[in-house]
């Protein structure tokens, strides 16, 4: 097995690197012998000490979440829990049911075991507040909440506890990127760690100013710049997006406005801020497109512009009857 040997002193460090790199060999276990450490490694690297040895592989024995709670739960319970699953790098968070708490002990480690990610977390609440950040109780693994997740081929680092992130959405900023144009420029008010930045930069040559109000948000973003191969540029701002826009020179061709509980009172910021055809990727939490559609055509309206919709999805089910629903709208001078 090819490894890069290094002085066991600074192991830690350099095994973080070569993970964030995607360089480690994540199948073999790291060996520590004498004073070095041999870390797994899936190409060659350069400016280390490559060695070749034999490292244990870690093993991937399947086991059937079924079985592992057939004795606790019921087949319901445990189908419900199975789909609450939400997979955020190498971390697991789970939705348990009030019902079941007494059994969240089993159920984190039955999770951890079936798997094989490196730490089981369980919601202790919504998503809520201003930076939409959730509580969560550590369950099983290992209590670090920090993790690289991959999504369309981007590297994105975050803090689950600190940072909002959903996974749930990978198919809608794959789609978002795919209808952006290289040249574009490109405001993403409420860019949390900049997952819609970075995967419509890794694949366009655009423009794309990032603004949260959240400080670690942008910290990750900042971090997550350096992490992936960018074709595009990406300028980050701390703050709320009301004040931070006072400051901007420029105009936007496209605006994405993903606070679907509050984007629609950054509307009127947005129809200003928005070049002419330029687009609104506009979300909000509905039973329907129609308030949506409504709001983005009374904020035209006060500024004497028109909106063409020219597209609207169900992004994700928030609860029975409600949506995450993304509208897209052209806007234009009347
Ligand atoms: C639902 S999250 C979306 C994050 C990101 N767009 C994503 O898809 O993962 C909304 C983000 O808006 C940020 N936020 C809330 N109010 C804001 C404001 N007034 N100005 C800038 N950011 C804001 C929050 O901190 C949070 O990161």
């Amino acid at each position: 097995m090819k490894c890069v040997k290094v002085p066991l002193n600074q192991l830690n460090d350099i095994r973080i690197k070569l993970m964030e790199e995607g360089l480690m060999n994540m199948d073999f276990r790291i060996k520590a012998e004498d004073d070095f450490g041999y870390i797994p490694i899936n190409e060659d690297v350069d400016g280390y000490e490559i060695v070749d040895i034999t490292l244990e592989a870690i093993k991937k024995v399947p086991h059937n979440f079924s079985e592992l709670l057939e004795d606790e739960l019921t087949l319901e319970e445990i189908e419900n829990l199975r789909t609450s699953f939400d997979t955020i790098g190498d971390i697991v968070i789970l939705e348990i049911p009030e019902d079941l708490e007494d059994k969240k002990q089993i159920i984190g480690d039955a999770a951890l075991k079936f798997t094989k990610r490196r730490s089981i977390y369980m919601k202790k609440s919504a998503v809520k507040g201003t930076t939409r950040v959730r509580d969560l109780e550590f369950l099983s693994g290992v209590d670090d909440s920090v993790t690289i997740h991959k999504e369309h081929g981007a590297r994105l680092k975050l803090d689950v506890r600190e940072v909002y992130f959903s996974p749930r959405l990978a198919t809608e900023r794959k789609r978002v990127m795919e209808s952006v144009e290289d040249g574009e420029k490109i405001l993403d008010m409420f860019c949390g760690i900049g997952p819609f930045p970075i995967v419509i930069a890794k694949n366009r040559n655009v423009n794309i100013t990032a603004v949260d109000i959240n400080e670690s948000a942008i910290k990750y973003l900042n971090e997550n710049i350096g992490l992936n191969k960018l074709k595009g540029n990406i300028e980050t701002f701390t703050g709320d997006i009301g004040k931070v826009s006072e400051g901007f020179k420029c105009k936007f061709d496209r605006i994405i406005m993903n606070l679907p509980g509050l984007a629609y009172t950054f509307l009127d910021l947005a129809v200003d801020l928005i070049e002419e055809e330029g687009i609104i990727n506009y979300y909000e939490f509905s039973d329907s497109y129609d308030s949506g559609i409504k709001r983005l055509k009374e904020a035209c309206l006060k500024k004497n512009k028109e909106v063409e919709i020219i597209n609207t999805r169900k992004v994700k089910s928030t609860s029975p009857g409600e949506w995450h629903v993304a509208i897209d709208g052209k806007i234009k001078n009347n």
